[in-house]
C-alpha cells in the first residue's frame, strides 16, 4: 500500500489572513487539493486562530471526501469541543505551546501517559482515530501502546536537517521507532518538513508507513509548479 498523502493547507489560511478577505479560499484549496490527487486534508487549529480558523474547521469538514485530520493540543477545551463536533477520520495530538511558532517537539508518552490515556479515550469513545506526535526515540513510541493511541507521527524534522548530509544517519532512529510502532501494533505516520526532495528516501526506507501530512514546502512548491502538478509530485514520491 502507498503511503497517502495528507495536505496541511494551514499556509493557505496564513496567505489568507495576511490580507482579510476570502483569497486564496482555504474551503477552495481543500476541495482542490482532493480533485488533485491529496489522499487526506490536514489542519491545524491553534488558539490564537493565526493559521485556521476554528470556523474554517467547521467550514471544510461537510466538503471532505477524503480523510480529514485535525491537529492540535489538546489542553484547550475549544479545540476538543471542536474535534468532537467536527469528527474527523484521525485527531493527531501535538504538544505544541499556544504561541509557538510551529510544531517543534513530540509527547513525552512515559511521563505524561496517564493524561494521554484520558485524553485519548475521549476521542476513540467518539470513533475517532488517534495518532499521536512523537519524537522518533523507539523506548517513547513502545510507551505510547500502552497509551491507547491508534497511531504515532513520527517527528521528522530531525531527519530532513541531517538528510543533506548523510541521508542514512538521518533515518537510523527513524527505522527503529517504526519497527518498534510495528512490533506493537501502532500505525505510523509521519510529518515536518518533509519536501520533494527528502521524501522518497524516508518512505521508501520505511515500509510500514501508512501517511505523511506536508504542509509548509508543498505549498511554497506549489508557487512554482502549481498546486495540482505539485500534488503529482509529492505522491510520485510515495509509490
Ligand atoms: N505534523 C505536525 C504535527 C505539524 O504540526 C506540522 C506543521 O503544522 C506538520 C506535520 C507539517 O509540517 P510542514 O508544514 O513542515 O510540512
Amino acid at each position: 500500500m502507498a503511503t497517502k498523502l495528507s495536505v496541511n493547507i494551514n499556509k493557505i489560511a496564513t496567505l489568507r489572513n495576511s490580507r482579510g478577505g476570502d483569497n486564496p479560499s482555504v474551503l477552495k484549496a481543500a476541495i482542490d487539493c482532493q480533485r488533485f490527487g491529496a489522499d487526506g486534508i490536514t489542519v491545524h487549529p491553534r488558539p490564537d486562530e493565526r493559521h485556521i480558523r476554528y470556523s474554517d474547521v467547521r467550514e471544510i469538514k461537510p466538503i471532505i471526501t477524503t480523510e480529514f485530520n485535525i491537529e492540535g493540543n489538546p489542553l484547550e477545551d475549544k479545540f476538543v469541543d471542536l474535534v468532537l463536533e467536527t469528527l474527523p477520520t484521525q485527531v493527531t495530538l501535538v504538544p505544541d505551546d499556544p504561541g509557538q511558532l510551529t510544531s517543534n517537539h513530540g509527547w513525552d508518552t512515559i511521563g505524561k501517559a496517564d493524561y494521554l490515556k484520558r485524553i485519548i479515550a475521549v476521542f476513540k469513545n467518539a470513533g475517532i482515530r488517534v495518532s499521536i506526535f512523537v519524537d522518533p526515540v523507539a523506548e517513547l513510541v513502545t510507551a505510547a501502546a500502552d497509551t491507547g493511541t491508534d497511531r504515532v507521527e513520527l517527528y521528522t524534522e530531525a531527519y530532513a536537517k541531517q538528510y543533506h548530509i548523510n541521508k542514512d544517519a538521518a533515518i537510523f532512529d527513524y527505522i527503529k521507532a517504526a519497527n518498534a510502532a510495528a512490533a506493537k501494533g501502532l500505525g505510523l505516520n509521519a510529518g515536518h518538513d518533509l519536501d520533494l526532495h527528502n521524501l522518497k528516501f524516508f518512505a521508501s526506507s520505511i515500509p510500514n508507513l501508512e501517511e505523511v501530512s506536508i504542509g509548509h514546502a508543498l505549498i511554497s512548491d506549489a508557487i512554482y509548479y502549481g498546486l495540482e502538478n505539485t500534488i503529482q509530485l509529492y505522491k510520485r514520491q510515495l509509490l
